[in-house]
């Protein structure tokens, strides 16, 4: 199949061809999503075997107005609420028992439903002009979540029917995931609202344990994608733990050909490496925005080891710090066992 690669002016065209079960790549704040409608099991079953994805990993589904909700759960508690009042628009998503409208191909089975309200206009657009769409990350199951079009393309050309190009996402990383369908809310996929910001809206929240460790093999996910191999690039990540003395002084003495460094702009100029940096140091939001195209140019540059620096765990660093361990396959040096 030809992919169309459309303007932001073209979503019209966009919405025509999710109107007929097929699928399109969508900018959203957080990073390109692979939609189609969310309604039809059969385009949502097309969205898996484009991406390789395991069928046994839901959907979020995506809405353009707070009504459309009604249609989507079969409870709105007091906390959901509060929540969308306060950060809908935007990078949080929130599962909730789900409406017998779901497909099963979008809840893979589960009887609850994830549900965002993106804040990105032609996300919004695309939704208002069609109808609510199940989307995950427009990547290849497996590898770092695209963040413009032409890391979409990258992966997709030729198993979707068209890509909205709408520049650079925002946040850089997937959406904050809160489930509140169980006892107690609980995070299970910190991301751009971060853990603090939701403690402060609604009071007690558990953290996933899948968060920052690796999930045991026997044990059962409480967010099925957190127990996949998950923003992968081809290189060997490898994760340093202690101050930037350490980090300059381990990645020198381990530097050869193929090695590269993730690094601070304060860094540059100090390795021995070729660098990628991901910003100012502290600043996590950066660090966000620039991880997942930095881990694709790493591959596109042919890097065989990429050392990076272990990042806090405070505010957006959380999530940058799920993101990166899962990279680095959980491998960490700390400046302690050396
Ligand atoms: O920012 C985002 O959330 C992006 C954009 C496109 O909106 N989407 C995204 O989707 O990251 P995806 O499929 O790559 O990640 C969704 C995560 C997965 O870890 C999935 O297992 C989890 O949310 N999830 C979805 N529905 C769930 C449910 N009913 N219960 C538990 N986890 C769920
Ligand atoms: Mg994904």
């Amino acid at each position: 199949m030809k992919t169309l690669m459309l303007s932001a002016g073209e979503i019209e065209k966009a919405a025509g061809i999710i109107k007929n079960g097929g699928l399109v790549a969508m900018p959203t704040e957080t990073v390109y999503g692979l939609a189609a409608n969310a309604f039809d099991g059969k385009a949502v079953a097309g969205i898996f075997k484009a991406k390789g994805r395991p069928m046994d990993n839901p959907l979020i589904v995506h809405i353009s107005a707070l009504s459309q909700i009604d249609e989507l759960v079969s409870e709105f508690p007091e906390k959901a609420k509060i929540l969308a009042e306060k950060f809908w628009p935007g990078p949080l998503t929130i599962i909730l028992p789900k409406s017998d409208r779901v497909p099963d191909e979008v809840s893979a089975g589960l009887d609850t439903v994830a549900v965002r309200f993106p804040s990105h206009p032609a996300a919004r657009k695309l939704i208002s002009l069609s109808m609510p769409l199940a989307a995950p990350s427009a990547n290849l199951s497996g590898s770092p979540s695209p963040t413009n079009a032409k890391h979409v393309m990258d992966d997709m050309d030729g198993r979707i029917d068209a890509v909205i190009d709408g520049g650079e996402c925002d946040v850089g990383l997937e959406s904050t995931v809160i489930t509140l369908a169980s006892d107690r809310p609980r995070l299970l996929r910190p991301g751009g609202i971060t853990a603090e910001q939701l403690r402060e809206a609604i009071g007690e929240l558990d953290i996933d344990e899948a968060v920052t460790k690796p999930l045991a093999k026997d044990a059962k996910a409480a967010s099925p994608g957190m127990k996949y191999k998950h923003y992968s690039p081809k290189a060997n990540v490898i994760l340093i733990d202690g101050d930037e003395e350490y980090f300059i002084e381990y990645v020198n003495s381990h530097a050869k050909d193929g090695t590269a460094a993730l690094c601070c702009d304060e860094d540059l100029g100090k390795l021995k490496v070729p660098c990628i940096s991901l910003g100012a140091r502290g600043d996590d939001k950066a660090h966000a925005h620039t991880l997942f195209a930095a881990l694709r140019k790493a591959d596109e540059n042919g890097c065989k080891i990429v050392y990076a620096r272990c990042p806090g765990t405070q505010g957006v660093g959380l999530a940058v710090y799920n993101r990166i361990i899962r990279a680095a396959g959980f491998e960490i040096i700390h400046a302690a066992e050396e």
